[in-house]
This record gives structure tokens, C-alpha cells and sequence, in this order.
């Protein structure tokens, strides 16, 4: 795994920022990807200078070509636009979806962004329930399980993966109709974090 390219599309945003800190933190190699490059190369090299690891700044498209496992860290509403402007440099690649609809939608974005993925790609939906305040702060292990969704072999490295953030343990939770669950469970988190004026209430699995 550790000499697989990871990009970030979407990687100038809180979750890309953290995700991209926390595995170039772990020796991963991790490129940001953006729909401007200079937006990519500023974000790169801050963390960059952080961590004292090179971390990379390209569009989308270049992180997307560069990269063996692709993770999509962009709003909803930006799917479609997104993919289509990458999908071209996705075949036979691993592609992470993070993605969290607007609550109770019809369909889990991981579906949305399977109809619009080249049948050659291996999908998995991970990351959901992590808040980014947490993987920005390296004094502290992360305090959460990921739920991992979808084929393989992206389930695996998306477990991989996340397992290399301090603090966090992965568990296959099913085929990727089963994201629509751990995405709505977003929902309640968000609420939760509102309710209780905290910052980061998150997911632990027990018995497992
Ligand atoms: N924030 C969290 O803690 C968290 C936790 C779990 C899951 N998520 C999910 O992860 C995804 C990213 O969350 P985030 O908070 O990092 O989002 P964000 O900061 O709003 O957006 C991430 C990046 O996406 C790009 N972007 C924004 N609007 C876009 C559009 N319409 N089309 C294409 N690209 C667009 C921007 O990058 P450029 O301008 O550089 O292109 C932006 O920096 C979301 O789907 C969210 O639901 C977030």
C-alpha cells in the first residue's frame, strides 16, 4: 500500500485538508487535487511544511491521472461535473467516496457516483463519520471507527488506509448500498455535535 499514490479530489476542503495530512503523516505518497491549481499547490505546500513530507498540488484531472486509489472529497452538488471531468483517468482504478448527500436522499451519493464511475472502477464509500477538526489535529489520535462500504479490492485498501490515521479502526460494513446507511448516519452526528455543543461526537463500534 505504502507505495500507492493516493489523490485527493476535492483536496483543498476540510475533509481532503485532513485526510491528506493524516496519511502523508503516515509515509503515504498523497497528491491534492482542486479545480484550480494554484488552490492545490497553496493547500500542497501547507502541508507540506507542516508535517516536513512532500505532499503534491494538481487539478483534479493530473491528481486523478497521478493516482492509484482516488478519493473524492467534494460536495454533493459537484459529482457529476466532477467525474465526468475525470473519469477518463479512472479505469480499472480504486476510487473512495466520502460524499454525504442532503439527509434522506432517494439514493446514497456512493450510488449516484457508481452510475457515473466506468465499470472498470473498484468503489468503496469510507470517511463518512470523521470530523475533520479531529484529523487536523495531530496532538490528538482520532476518536472513530470508519464503515466501509463497497466492492473489492477498494474495500480493503479503503480499510487500509484508514487504519494508518492513530486512534482509528475500519470494518467492512457491506456492499455499497449499505453507504446509504453510515451516510444519513452523518446526519445525526452533525445533530448530535449541534445539541450538545461539541465539536467532534463520532462512531465506535463495540463488541466487535
Ligand atoms: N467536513 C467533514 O468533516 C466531513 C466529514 C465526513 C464527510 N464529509 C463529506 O466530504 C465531502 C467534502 O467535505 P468538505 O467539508 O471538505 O467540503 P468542502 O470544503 O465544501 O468542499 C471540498 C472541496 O470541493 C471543491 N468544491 C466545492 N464545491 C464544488 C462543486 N460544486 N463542484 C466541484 N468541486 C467543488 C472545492 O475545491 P476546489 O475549489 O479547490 O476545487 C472544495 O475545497 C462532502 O461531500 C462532505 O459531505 C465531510
Amino acid at each position: 500500500m505504502s507505495n500507492r499514490i493516493i489523490g485527493l479530489v476535492g483536496g483543498t476542503g476540510n475533509l481532503g485538508r485532513g485526510l491528506a495530512l493524516r496519511l502523508a503523516k503516515a509515509s503515504q505518497e498523497v497528491v491534492i487535487g482542486s479545480r484550480y491549481k494554484e488552490k492545490a499547490e497553496t493547500v500542497a505546500k501547507e502541508i507540506t511544511e507542516r508535517i516536513g513530507k512532500k505532499v503534491q498540488g494538481l487539478t483534479n484531472e493530473d491528481a486523478a491521472r497521478v493516482s492509484d486509489v482516488i478519493i473524492l472529497t467534494i460536495p454533493f452538488e459537484g459529482i457529476r461535473n466532477i467525474i465526468e471531468r475525470i473519469s477518463q483517468y479512472l479505469e480499472g482504478k480504486t476510487v473512495i467516496s466520502t460524499i454525504v448527500p442532503p439527509i434522506f436522499s432517494e439514493k446514497s451519493a456512493a450510488e449516484v457516483v457508481r452510475e457515473l464511475l466506468p465499470r472498470t472502477v473498484y468503489l468503496a464509500s469510507a470517511f463518512h463519520n470523521i470530523g475533520y477538526k479531529a484529523l487536523l489535529d495531530l496532538e490528538k489520535d482520532v476518536e472513530c471507527d470508519v464503515a466501509v462500504c463497497g466492492d473489492e479490492p477498494a474495500k480493503k485498501i479503503a480499510i487500509e488506509l484508514a487504519e494508518k490515521i492513530p486512534g482509528v479502526r475500519a470494518f467492512d460494513c457491506g456492499p455499497i448500498e449499505y453507504s446509504r446507511i453510515i451516510e444519513n448516519f452523518t446526519h445525526l452526528l452533525i445533530y448530535m455535535n449541534k445539541r450538545y455543543r461539541k465539536k467532534g461526537v463520532s462512531l465506535r463500534f463495540t463488541g466487535i
